[in-house]
């Protein structure tokens, strides 16, 4: 469920004309509603009443100071990936311990950052950053609360570029050798056990691999608990999918229910990491058509956003819905919708039937709230575009399009190339 929908034939985010948008700022931008976000949140949340939990937002999926400043309003916490993402977190009020740092390549800087914001747990990777975090925390003169991501070897049924929880990903730590690092962090000085984890993958459409995955880390935590590790917190990790096209994901109250189901009563505080569920589709990316071109082969239909400001079609082959921001009946095309960029691999959309897109028409790509600004970047040296976000009958700049100025500001020709 989303708030774009048409309004007297034109496409609106709330009661905003995302026409009225472009004309003001320009395209492409992106654009999110606060409505679904609210309610996304909402659905995520309702169902963990009165269960000990606490969700932390995987900032990857959406890291917009603003939108993190809601989910802080709403009582989220953050699951950061980097330095970078810690800054961010905690620059938009997200509490220190409401904060789990994931990822396998943590370095000394961003251990020691995390140390210092008091995060939540560090979530181990591996054997060797286990013992870089207790050396870091020992020269810190603190202690550092730890959990293991184990990999528990299911298979998630996604693309295999976001499948994280198999055998022969770079994640976690094997189920089989978990227990073993966890009986050696237990007697490192400088390192407190606080829970276990798992992220298996993203854009999960069934509720299965979720479930074999906690029943794994349930078995591990009743054998650590016969050697005397004892646990506060069980984080599960992010992953329920979206509707893109025609997937049917378990909606979050499936999901949450099926997983306390599978937990039980272990006297845990679960953790959740959700990203895409919460953000994908509250926004979407406006683009205008700069070009019909006809070729033997196909039909291109090319806009001025490309690969650089949404990744995912490039990436993945990922399917987003397309929407002309001015309801069009009657004739429809078969076409590609491509990009600026000089890459083969730049399009938005491939084979699509569309309306009868012609130069100057608008269109939003839907469901590009996650993972859509956040791997934006400035190949061909375009600039990222802005992201606004809409509450009811208004819209706010969250962040500005970037200036050629902005392309250069940190760079420098040193005089012995002239
Ligand atoms: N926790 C961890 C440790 C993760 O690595 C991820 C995503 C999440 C949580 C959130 O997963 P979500 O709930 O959003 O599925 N760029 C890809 C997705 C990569 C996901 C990476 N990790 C895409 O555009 O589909």
């Amino acid at each position: 469920m989303h708030d774009f929908d048409y309004k007297h034939g034109k496409l609106h985010c709330a009661d905003v004309s995302l026409k009225g948008i472009a004309h003001e700022l320009g395209t492409p931008f992106y654009c999110y509603s606060l409505p679904t976000l609210k309610r996304h949140v909402r659905a995520f949340e309702d169902p963990l009443a009165g269960v000990d939990h606490q969700t932390c937002f995987a900032m990857k999926a959406n890291s917009s100071l603003a939108i993190l400043a809601f989910m802080a309003g709403q009582g989220l916490g953050a699951d950061v990936v980097s330095g970078g993402e810690l800054y961010r977190a905690i620059k938009a009020g997200i509490p220190g311990n409401k904060i789990v740092y994931s990822g396998v390549g943590k370095t000394t800087d961003e251990i020691d950052m995390a140390i210092h914001a008091g995060i939540m747990m560090f979530n181990i990777e591996s054997e060797q950053e286990l013992e870089v975090i207790n050396a870091r925390a020992g020269k810190l003169g603190k202690k550092a609360p730890i959990s293991i991501r184990v990999n528990p070897d299911v298979d998630p049924k996604t693309h295999p570029y976001i499948s994280t929880g198999m055998k022969n990903n770079k994640f976690g730590i094997d189920i089989e050798g978990s227990m073993a690092q966890y009986l050696r962090a237990k007697n490192m000085e400088n390192i407190e056990i606080v829970g276990i984890d798992c992220h298996i993958g993203s854009q999960l459409t069934e509720v299965r691999p979720f479930i074999d995955a906690a029943a794994r880390l349930k078995a591990l935590i009743a054998n650590l608990a016969s050697l005397g590790v004892e646990l506060r917190y069980l984080d599960l990790g992010g992953g329920l999918g979206i509707t893109y096209l025609d997937e049917e994901p378990p909606n979050p109250k499936e999901y949450c229910a099926a997983i306390i189901d599978a937990v039980g009563n272990l006297g845990l505080k679960l953790i959740f990491e959700p990203g895409r569920v919460i953000v994908g589709n509250a926004g979407v990316l406006v683009t205008e058509v700069l070009y019909r071109k006809e070729t033997a082969a196909k039909t291109f239909i090319i806009v001025d956003a490309g690969m650089n400001d949404l990744l995912r079609p490039a990436l993945y082959g990922s399917y987003h819905d397309i929407k002309p921001l001015e309801e069009k009946n009657g004739e429809t095309i078969k076409a590609d919708v491509v990009g600026p960029i000089c890459e083969s691999s730049d399009f938005l959309a491939k084979d699509r039937d569309l309306p009868n897109l012609i130069r100057g028409d608008m269109i939003a790509v839907m469901s590009a709230g996650a993972y859509g600004f956040t791997m934006a970047s400035n190949y061909n040296s375009r600039t990222k575009p802005p992201e606004v976000l809409v509450d009811g009958a208004e819209y706010y700049v969250l962040s500005k399009r970037q200036t050629y100025e902005d392309l250069i500001v940190a760079e420098n020709i040193p005089e012995t190339v002239r």
